[in-house]
């Protein structure tokens, strides 16, 4: 199996299951954010036996971190959003990357509280084995239309699934291929997620890249300037983005943030004269407006 694509018409779904897991071996740990950064983000290549496992662009797997929970049960999977596209950062069809962020943060009382499943994972070496369950998720799953266009919102770590789309994007034929737009938030440059590889991904502009940094860029009236708030900048671009022929909307990132975008949306409409809503329920109602907010 390995070097060939699952069928393409097929979704996996929990080939594995949580108590019967499937171990996979942590290939590659680095960090790509640089040390001393707060923002700890690793990139993780897990290595799963031949032909035992596939996925496609947009699900996620699930990490169990080892003991128990409070209620003296193995604690449960968290989620992961599959950063490589179905074959792998190496091509060859027996891994998938993740892009982790650790979780650390001060409780009410003050005591600093590491989240148990990101701190293993970013704490891994490579050789050790993890329990993974998945693959998860259908609704996000990047459609082989390869002359769609994608317009794509991501937050910090929510870029995950954006980079596999952008590494399968960049294997469709390059003369029919659609164009993929990726509004992509950030804290500060130095959060800049994968920064040097978004351009290998690009055949004459058909995949780019807005940044908003929201600590080292304001808005005009001196807010943190956010995704929607680039958005409102390309409005007439994002307009004609969105009609050209079969376009998908995907967000993913932090909770909140599919209100800003839709009310950008809804104010670009407005200025060319449209009704979003009947926009926004066209798009639901054929399956182009995915949206996986945590
Ligand atoms: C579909 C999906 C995909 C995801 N993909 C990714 C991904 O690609 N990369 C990624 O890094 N994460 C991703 N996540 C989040 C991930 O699943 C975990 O929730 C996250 O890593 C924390 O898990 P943990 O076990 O480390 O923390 P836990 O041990 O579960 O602790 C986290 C707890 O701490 C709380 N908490 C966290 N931060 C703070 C804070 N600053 N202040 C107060 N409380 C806080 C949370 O509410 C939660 O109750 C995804 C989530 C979903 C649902
Ligand atoms: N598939 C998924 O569901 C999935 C996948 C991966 C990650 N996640 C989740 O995505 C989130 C990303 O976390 P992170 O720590 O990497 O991000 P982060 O660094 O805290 O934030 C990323 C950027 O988003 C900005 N932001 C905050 N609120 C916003 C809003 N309402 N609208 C638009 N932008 C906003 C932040 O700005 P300021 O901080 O400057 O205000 C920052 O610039 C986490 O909750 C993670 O669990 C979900």
């Amino acid at each position: 199996m390995v070097g060939s694509p699952p069928d393409e018409r097929e979704v996996p779904l929990n080939l594995y299951r949580h108590g019967a897991a499937l171990p996979v071996r942590v290939r590659e740990n680095r960090r790509l954010t640089v040390a001393g950064n707060p923002n700890d983000v690793h990139h993780i290549v897990l290595e799963f036996p031949e032909g035992q496992f596939s996925y496609l662009e947009g699900q996620s797997v699930g990490i169990a971190p080892p003991g128990l929970n409070a209620r003296g049960r193995p604690n449960v999977p968290r989620l992961y959003s599959i950063a490589s596209d179905r074959l792998g950062d190496d091509g060859l069809g027996n891994t998938l990357t993740l892009t982790v962020k650790r979780v650390v943060y001060k409780n009410d009382a003050g005591v600093e509280v590491r989240g148990l499943a990101s701190n293993v994972l970013c704490d891994a070496q490579p050789g050790d084995v993890l329990p993974m369950s998945g693959p998860a998720g259908r609704e996000f799953v990047l459609p082989e239309e390869e002359a769609s266009n994608y317009l794509m919102f991501a937050t910090g770590t929510g870029v995950a699934p954006f980079r596999a789309f952008a590494q399968r994007h960049a294997k469709w034929p390059t003369e029919t291929r659609g164009k993929m737009w990726l509004f992509f938030g950030v804290r500060a440059q130095d959060d800049a997620l994968y920064a040097d590889q978004w351009p290998m991904w690009s055949h004459n502009d058909d995949f780019r890249v807005t940044w908003a940094l929201s600590r080292e860029q304001q808005t005009p009236d001196g807010r943190r300037m956010y995704v929607q708030d680039r958005m409102r900048e390309s409005g007439r671009e994002l307009l004609k983005f969105l009609g050209r022929g079969r376009t998908h909307v995907y967000i993913c990132g932090i909770k909140g943030m599919e209100v800003g975008i839709s009310e950008a949306f809804a104010a670009i409409a407005k200025e060319a004269g449209l009704n979003w809503t009947d926009v926004h329920e066209m798009l639901w109602q054929t399956g182009r407006w995915h949206q996986e907010v945590y």
